[in-house]
């Protein structure tokens, strides 16, 4: 999704503009563009539909010297992907690059139009830029002015804002978007995120909603929503990333699926200790009565499978909800309820929204299982389980989802002790989590035989996957992951639901991916393969060998390794992975960054 870049610097910054914005380019975008102020006062703007290379290449075509400038990602959501409405937009001597919705800008546009304001674009955020301009006239400084248009914009955004007259201030302002400052030595830097400033700075202050800030070369000085004075510390940044490193892989994807056994294991650092969780970080949780999960995308799937856990291993009650559901509905939270959202970014709009609302609706406790640290759904909750993944660039998400699960059996084990969930039990958990990261290396080498069957999957349209219990998320993400990035229409069934409609579906050009661990369910499941097969359906089933599924006609079977119920969810997530990886390969799709798609959905 749209991403942000700014700089007041002595040096030319257009390349560190634009490295930052290469940075972002794992987020989703569809046109990008960059402002500076040159030494003669002047703006100087390039913009570009497509990817950041091809703005890039018009730099290098058409210098832009100079020390102050703002750069933007943008991801359409008022008008047309187009060069007309990327970013920085410009009116008079004002420059803005926007992230978020302007909700009344149709009202905003038509005063300004009246007033005799001329729109070059269709986007929302051409609107902040005019009112800027027309403010500046009635304040005396660019600071006011934007204080003063902002409190006439409503719904979210992250903003930074430049006047050609002036190269050594930017002015920026968070309501809704994240921004986080970045220092340096003699000059100042701001972005969306602050992977985009990791080659120039370490050092960064995150802005608070309604936060509005002046930067110049040698200061930062941040107002809070009241205009008054605050102090945001900054801090040593401890991430680690290289967006430019895929080592020995193609994609960002797959290496991301290569590191799932470490970065499990970088989950369970600490938490498992010598065959036994350690789960004192998650505090006391013996008060807590219902459990309320919140997320969007993959994480969703993440928590429907915690249900599963939560309700059979630590008997506690739990619901499940995207977020874009949950935050426009009448519900009802029962006392002593703990909320947990569950996300990779921490910075998606309706799981954010969604915490904000469930901490007025008077939950316990909020709990966010997520994977950036620093991010506004760490920041805002009470309590944050760090899954440590390590960042994420593939948008389709791989190892951010299976630390997911492992955090929330974590969880599962902290919320069942002195319930449901017996020593023998924990212990289970314990060691089906210690074998993890060494079978899911043992299910990587599959990769090969996946590889193969994906040639049959490229020609076609559709594909059904099938689960049953706590593999029925499990069926979904793997429908989700092959709609991302390969383009083909897939759903997921809970397999026991077939008979309900879509075994109306089933015919020879219908694939049907059934995972078929050797659980309580998998009786059930071979009379629901037995449905499909009945009806000339082609049968690609990942099964543990003592499931005794066998190839027949019509019908694949490709063994898995033996683990315990309990972690089958996570492991048999990474076949299908596999699977969807290697058709977006044969069909030539974008596999890192598909085609419509964002890694994190700021705006609603
Ligand atoms: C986007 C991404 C998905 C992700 C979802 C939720 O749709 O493309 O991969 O699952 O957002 O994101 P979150 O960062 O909250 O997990």
């Amino acid at each position: 999704m749209c991403g942000i870049v700014g700089a007041v610097a002595q040096r030319d910054v257009v390349q560190i503009l634009l490295e930052g914005l290469k940075r972002l380019e794992y987020r989703g975008y569809d046109s990008a563009g960059v402002a500076v102020i040159n030494p003669a006062g002047e703006l100087g703007r390039l913009r570009r539909l497509g990817k950041v290379q091809a703005l890039a290449d018009a730099v290098a075509e058409q210098p832009l010297p100079g020390g102050t400038g703002i750069a933007h990602t943008r991801w359409a959501t008022h008008g047309e992907p187009s060069e007309a409405n990327a970013h920085p937009h410009v009116s008079g001597d004002i420059a803005v690059v926007h992230n978020g919705i302007i909700e009344n800008h149709e009202t905003l546009r038509d005063e300004l139009k009246a007033q005799g304001y001329v729109f070059t674009s269709q986007t929302d955020t051409e609107v902040i830029a005019h009112l800027v301009e027309r403010e500046l006239k009635n304040h005396d400084t660019l600071l006011a002015a934007v204080m003063a248009t902002r409190s006439l914009l409503e719904g979210a955004y992250g903003m930074v804002v430049i006047d050609r007259n002036d190269n050594n201030r930017m002015i920026v302002a968070r309501s809704g978007s994240p921004l986080v400052v970045g220092y340096g030595i003699g000059e100042h830097f701001v972005a969306s995120d602050q992977l985009a400033l990791l080659p120039v700075t370490r050092k960064f202050a995150f802005l608070e909603e309604g936060d509005v800030a002046e930067i110049s070369r040698d200061a930062v000085q941040v107002f809070d929503s009241n205009n008054q004075p605050v102090e945001r510390e900054a801090k040593e940044s401890t991430v680690e990333h290289d967006a430019g490193d895929k080592g020995e892989f193609r994609h960002y994807m797959l290496k991301e699926i290569y590191e799932q056994p470490q970065a499990i294991a970088n989950t369970l650092e600490g938490r498992l200790v010598a065959d036994q969780l350690n789960l004192d970080a998650l505090g006391d949780l013996s008060d807590i009565e219902q459990v309320q999960i919140i997320a969007c995308g993959t994480s969703y799937h993440a928590g429907m499978t915690a249900r599963y856990w939560i309700e059979q291993l630590a008997g506690v009650a739990c619901n499940v909800e995207i977020a874009s559901e949950f935050r426009y509905r009448q519900s009802v939270v029962r006392p002593n309820s703990l909320l947990v959202t569950i996300s990779q970014s921490g910075e998606t709009a309706d799981t954010l929204a969604a915490l904000r609302l469930a901490k007025e609706q008077g939950f316990a406790k909020t709990l966010t299982i997520c994977n950036v640290p620093g991010s506004s759904l760490v920041r805002e909750s009470d309590m944050a389980l760090m899954t440590r993944a390590g960042a994420e660039i593939g948008v389709a998400s791989t190892k951010a989802f299976t630390t997911q699960l492992v955090g929330l059996l974590l969880l599962t084990a902290a919320l069942g002790r002195g319930r449901a969930l017996d020593s023998a039990t924990e212990k289970r958990i314990a060691d089906a989590l210690t074998h993890l990261p060494g079978l899911i290396d043992k299910a990587l080498h599959m990769n090969a035989d996946i590889e193969k069957l994906a040639e049959q999957f490229a020609e076609k349209h559709h594909a059904l996957f099938l689960g049953r219990g706590d593999q029925y998320p499990i069926a979904m993400e793997g429908a989700l992951k092959l709609k991302e990035i390969s383009y083909i229409h897939a759903e997921a069934y809970a397999a026991g639901e077939l008979k309900h409609g879509p075994l109306a579906l089933i015919d020879a050009e219908m694939p049907i991916v059934v995972v078929a661990p050797h659980n309580d369910l998998v009786e059930k499941l071979k009379s629901n393969i037995e449905e499909v097969r009945a009806r000339g359906g082609e049968l690609y089933v990942f099964a543990d060998e003592a499931a005794d599924i066998r190839p027949e006609s019509n019908m694949q079977v490709m063994a898995v390794p033996h683990c315990d119920d309990i972690v089958a969810p996570i492991l048999y997530t990474l076949p299908l992975q596999l699977l969807s990886y290697h058709v977006a390969v044969i069909k030539g799709t974008d596999v890192d960054q598909p085609r419509n798609l964002a890694k994190s959905v700021t705006v609603e």
